[in-house]
């Protein structure tokens, strides 16, 4: 295939013609024939004034293009879609795949060698990884990072868990209008993304071990000078993978998707990464079994002591070694001989990097935080293609719990409802929230984490069991059952749940239990009204509703696919 300049010329049936046009063009923005003809490297541009969590992507693309050209290769900066989680209506799942086509279709319709993927909040670098699997141009990621904390009389304040466990506070009429503001100035100090184990801290980890990004991109602060340097060597980086030709289906392997698995449990991590980790690996072919993830969960203990689950936050995490500190501990559970994008293997990153003693974020394999992974997998009559519960940061009493379900049949009912002062609700209900999946709502929003109703959290409620088809943010705590499958929308059985109907939630057992008979929940299901299908829409929305999968299979368009899937390897 041709490189640089002459790669993929416009068609206009004479290719010299074609090249000789586009070098006319560009020249027009100052570039001479010597740097025409170096290895080009683009980087996405995804700053946007509406996402904050990118408030740093000139920096770091200046820093790339630095890293770039001095390793002899051409930089080209190019925009494509940017998403944050509180700009992006109606959900920032709805927009994933559109920022994944868009990705990849600008990666594969430009002259560019290798790609350096500057994203950074929730959607983003899933979108990208999605895109690179199926551009398969050489690609390397360069995360944006965590923001720093800050403090709020006297207690530290972590994006976004303390978002919601403030508000909880001033709905339960514990805190004033006056300090909730004062919290609202405090929570986002700096730029950068969420600074707890949440979807982006998250999917910056699991961008590490697959061997994505460089080591260290992970935890490093969003404004520290380390990050503007990995920046540069990044871009350093991207030159050389050109010239040894390493490409995503070399790095993003079924061996290295376990690897992100076991990391996704052993950091905490965030239910979100599950979807998109799997939409990722169908793209290179790979299936990641919910069933066999929850049994390498009874392997692998949560190790890293951040919020939501434990204590600390992302720039403790930096300060204890990054992620290198979780690989060291995870070293008998992983495959280190898979290659990464530094060009050398994951082992071998490991065994390079420094060693920082005396720090508590990240726990030895002997003595974890919490004794299995952090999310398990549901099955039963309520969620017969699966459900997912974050354990480790949910009640433990709540694990096992029968109760009598509170059902709302939508987000507007929710909001109409949930504080009303004559709801029949206890602390021992089971509150069920459904249309509010892939195609339901649609976007499969963060509405999973149904608050607490008014009266019940005036009395000091603090969790209950919250069943939904909804997401939730990786930001989040509870008792909280989410992604179930399938889902209302499609006729999953969420939606023959009545109020009253008892519930069985056992998590030791992993199972989600409608507790009615068989034949009543046939006659329910012969008054359901049809699937969702989209058909009595257009655009985007009718591309969506009409191809968008289920939870367990990523979410992704049916048709972005490979007809070949090959089973996730086994744990070394
Ligand atoms: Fe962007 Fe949290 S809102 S990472």
């Amino acid at each position: 295939m041709s490189s640089g300049i002459r790669r993929g010329l416009t068609s206009y049936g004479d290719d010299a013609f074609s090249l000789f046009l586009r070098k006319a063009f560009i020249k027009a923005m100052g570039y001479s024939d010597d740097a025409l003809a170096r290895p080009i490297v683009g980087i996405t541009n995804t700053y946007s004034d509406f996402n904050p969590c990118h408030a740093t992507v000139p920096q770091l693309i200046a820093a790339v293009k630095r890293g770039v050209m001095l390793a002899g290769g051409l930089p080209m900066e190019f925009p494509t879609i940017s998403i944050h989680e509180s700009f992006a209506y109606p959900t920032s799942m709805y927009q994933r795949n559109l920022m994944a086509l868009d990705t990849e279709e600008m990666i594969r319709a430009q002259p560019v060698d290798a790609v350096v993927l500057i994203g950074g909040c929730d959607k983003t670098i899933p979108a990208q990884l999605m895109a690179a699997a199926s551009a398969n141009v050489p690609a390397i990621v360069i995360p944006t990072g965590p923001m720093l904390t800050r403090t709020h009389h006297g207690e530290r304040l972590g994006a976004c868990t303390d978002c919601r466990r403030f508000w909880a506070r001033f709905r339960a009429g514990d805190i004033d209008q006056q300090e909730i503001d004062a919290v609202n100035s405090r929570l986002a100090p700096t730029a950068g993304t969420c600074m707890v184990m949440g979807t982006a801290s998250t999917m910056a980890c699991i961008t590490e071990v697959l061997g994505m990004s460089l080591p260290d991109a992970a935890a490093i602060p969003a404004v520290h000078s380390e990050r503007f340097r990995l920046a540069e060597a990044t871009g350093s980086t991207a030159v050389a993978m050109v010239k040894n030709e390493v490409r995503p289906d070399a790095i993003m392997s079924a061996k290295a998707f376990t690897n992100a698995l076991v990391v996704l449990h052993a950091i905490g991590g965030s239910t979100n990464a599950l979807i998109h980790l799997t939409a990722i690996a169908a793209r290179r072919g790979v299936r990641i079994d919910l069933d066999g993830f929850d049994a390498l969960g009874r392997k692998v203990p949560v190790l890293v002591d951040l919020k939501p689950s434990g204590q600390h936050y992302m720039e403790h995490l930096h300060e204890a070694g990054g992620l290198n500190a979780v690989l060291r501990e995870l070293r008998p559970l992983l495959h280190l001989d898979v290659p990464t994008v530094s060009g050398r293997t994951l082992g071998e990153n490991i065994a390079a990097a420094e060693v920082f003693p005396k720090q508590d974020v990240v726990r030895p394999l002997g003595n974890p935080i919490y004794p299995s992974g952090g999310i398990a997998v549901l099955r039963g009559n309520l969620a017969p293609g699966g459900a997912v519960i974050k354990h480790s940061s949910a009640t433990p009493a709540l694990l096992r719990h029968t109760g009598r379900a509170v059902v709302f049949d939508s987000l507007a009912d929710l909001a109409a409802r949930v504080d009303a002062p004559d709801l029949d609700v206890t602390k021992d209900d089971v509150l069920v929230l459904r249309n509010a999946g892939p195609k339901g709502a649609p976007g499969m929003p963060e509405a999973g984490y149904l608050p607490i109703p008014k009266k019940l959290g005036a009395q000091g409620v603090k969790d209950m069991v919250r069943i939904s088809d909804a997401r939730m943010s990786g930001t989040a705590f509870g008792a909280i059952v989410l992604h179930v499958v399938p889902e209302a929308a499609m006729g999953g059985p969420l939606a023959l749940v009545q109020t009253g109907d008892m519930i069985r939630l056992d998590v030791p057992a992993r199972a989600l239990e409608l507790l009615v008979a068989p034949e009543e929940l046939e006659r329910r299901r012969a008054q359901l009204a049809p699937p969702v299908a989209g058909a009595d829409v257009s655009g985007y929305r009718r591309l969506y509703l009409g191809h968008v999968l289920q939870a367990d299979a990523g979410c992704d368009f049916d048709f972005m696919t490979p007809a070949k899937v090959e089973e996730v390897a086994p744990v070394a």
